[in-house]
C-alpha cells in the first residue's frame, strides 16, 4: 500500500516510523515532513494544511491511504476531500473535527452523551459571561471557543483574574477570533493523564494512557508548551480505569457522534482529571497527542497499518492490540527560548552518536537538513524517545542520549517521568 502522512512534526516522525514497519507499506510519503523523516520516507514539499494541493497529490500519486496528523487540516476538511477524491483516510472529518475545533461543542456532546465532565457555560455576550464569573467565583477556568494553537485555556485563581481573562478574550485582545465565544466552566483537580482510543465511527478500541509536562521548566514550573515530554505505561492507568473510561467516555461519545450524524473515525486523544470524584474528561483533541504519540508508538507492538486501515475502512471491532512489555519515556529538546522566542537554524551535532544508545529512537520534531548539517527550525525541535524494563531504566537511557548531543542553542527538561520514577522506587 501507498501510505501518505500529513505533518510535520515528532508525532509524524513516530508514526512514520511505526508505518514504515509494516509488511504492507510499499511506498511512505510524507508531507511536508522534516530532515528525520526524510530518512525513512519520501518528503512532498506540500505544506499540511494546503487541503487542495495534498488531495490533488495523492489523487495523482495513487496513494491508498493518507494518515492525518494535525488537528488544522482536520478541521480544514482535509478528511472530507480526501474521501470526496476515493482515498482512504485515517482522520475524521471536519463535522467530527469539532470536537477539537469548538470546545463549546465538545462539552455540548458531552453532557448530551452523559460523560462525567467540569461543569460549564458558553457566552457569547461578555456581560453575561462576567456576570456568571462573579456567581461562581474562583478558582474558575475561562477557555475560547476556537483553535488557539493549543493555548486558549487560563486557569484563574481569583475573580479579578477571570474577569480580566473574559475581558481580554471577549476584545480579542488575546487569541484574536478564536475568543468569539468562551467557555467558563469549573475547575477541577487531581491528576492528569491523557487517553487515546481509535474509533471507526461505529466502535472504538482503546490504545494506552501517556503523561505529559506541559511547563517548560523543572518541577512543572514556568508557562505551558505543547509538551516538553512524556511517557507510556501511566502507572495511575489500570485496567479497572481503561475500561470505566471506555464505558462512561469514550463509547457513548461515540455513539452520540454517530447520532448527531457526524461519525468519529480517528484517534480520540482524551485528557482526563481523575478528581477526587472519579475520572472526568477535560476535553478531546481529534488526534494523536505530540509528544505522547512517540512513546505510544515505541510501546505498540502490534502492525500500525492494519489499525489506521481498519478504522478508516469500519473494521475495528476484529482488531486486537498488542503492546511491548516495557516503558517509554521521550525527552523533547526545544530551542532556547521557547516557548517565547528563539533562535532559527542552528545546528545540531552528535544526533547519529545518540541514535546507537542502548534502547533510543531519535524523533525529529522541527529540523530541516542544508549541505548535510541539521538546522533547527521549530520551537520543540527534537523528541529523544527511549525503551526500558521500567520508567526509570527508560528515562536513563533518553538521558543518555541527550548527553551525547552537540547542541547548545537547545534545552529540556531534566525531570521528565519523575512522578513514575517516584511511585517505581517505593
Ligand atoms: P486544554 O488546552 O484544554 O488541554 O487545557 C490545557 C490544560 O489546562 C489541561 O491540560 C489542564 O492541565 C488544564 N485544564 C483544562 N481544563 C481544566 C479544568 N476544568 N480544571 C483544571 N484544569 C484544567
Ligand atoms: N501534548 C499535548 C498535545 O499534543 O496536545
Amino acid at each position: 500500500m501507498k501510505v501518505l502522512v500529513v505533518g510535520s512534526g515528532g508525532r509524524e516522525h513516530a508514526l512514520c516510523r511505526a508505518l514504515k514497519q509494516s509488511p504492507r507499506c510499499s511506498a511512505l510519503f510524507c508531507a511536508p515532513g522534516n530532515a528525520g523523516i526524510a530518512s525513512l520516507a519520501t518528503v512532498v514539499p506540500v505544506a499540511a494544511e494546503a487541503v487542495d494541493d495534498l488531495t490533488a497529490w495523492a489523487k495523482a500519486n495513487t496513494v491508498d491511504l493518507v494518515v492525518i496528523g494535525p488537528e488544522a487540516p482536520l478541521v480544514l476538511g482535509l478528511a472530507d476531500r480526501l474521501q470526496e477524491a476515493g482515498i482512504k483516510v485515517f482522520g475524521p472529518s471536519a463535522a467530527a473535527a469539532a470536537l477539537e475545533g469548538s470546545k463549546g461543542f465538545m462539552k455540548d456532546v458531552l453532557r448530551d452523551a452523559g460523560v462525567p465532565t467540569a461543569w460549564y457555560q458558553r457566552f457569547t455576550d461578555s456581560h453575561a459571561a462576567r456576570a456568571f464569573v462573579t456567581e461562581k467565583g474562583a478558582p474558575i477556568v475561562i477557555k475560547t471557543d476556537g483553535l488557539a494553537a493549543g493555548k486558549g485555556v487560563i486557569l484563574c485563581q481569583n475573580t479579578e483574574e477571570a474577569l480580566q481573562a473574559v475581558t481580554d478574550i471577549m476584545d480579542r485582545r488575546i487569541f484574536g477570533d478564536a475568543g468569539s465565544e468562551v467557555i467558563i466552566e469549573q475547575f477541577l483537580e487531581g491528576e492528569e493523564l491523557s487517553f487515546f482510543a481509535i474509533s471507526d465511527g461505529e466502535t472504538a478500541i482503546p490504545l494506552a494512557a501517556a503523561q505529559d509536562h506541559k511547563a517548560v521548566g523543572d518541577g512543572d514550573t514556568g508557562p505551558n508548551t505543547g509538551g516538553m515530554g512524556a511517557y507510556c505505561p501511566a502507572p495511575a492507568f489500570t485496567d479497572a480505569l481503561r475500561d470505566e473510561l471506555m464505558q462512561k467516555a469514550i463509547l457513548p461519545t461515540v455513539a452520540h457522534m454517530k447520532k448527531l450524524g457526524r461519525p468519529y473515525r480517528g484517534v480520540l486523544f482524551c485528557g482526563i482529571m481523575l478528581t477526587a470524584d472519579g475520572p472526568k474528561v477535560l476535553e478531546y483533541n481529534v488526534r494523536f497527542g505530540d509528544p505522547e504519540c512517540q512513546v505510544l508508538m515505541e510501546r505498540l507492538d502490534s502492525d500500525i497499518l492494519e489499525v489506521l486501515l481498519a478504522a478508516a475502512e469500519g473494521r475495528l471491532a476484529d482488531i486486537r492490540l498488542h503492546w511491548k512489555d516495557q516503558a517509554a519515556l521521550v525527552v523533547v529538546m526545544a530551542a532556547r527560548g521557547y516557548p517565547g522566542t528563539y533562535a532559527r537554524n542552528t545546528e545540531i551535532r552528535g544526533l547519529d552518536a545518540a541514535s546507537r544508545c542502548e534502547g533510543v529512537f531519535v524523533c525529529h520534531a522541527g529540523t530541516r537538513e542544508e549541505n548535510g548539517r541539521i538546522l533547527a527550525t521549530g520551537g520543540r525541535v527534537l523528541g529523544i524517545t527511549a525503551l526500558g524494563r521500567t520508567v526509570t531504566e527508560a528515562q536513563k537511557r533518553a538521558y543518555t542520549a541527550v548527553d551525547t548531543l552537540d547542541w547548545p542553542d537547545g534545552f529540556c527538561r531534566r525531570d521528565i517521568g519523575w512522578r513514575a520514577v517516584a511511585r517505581e522506587k517505593t
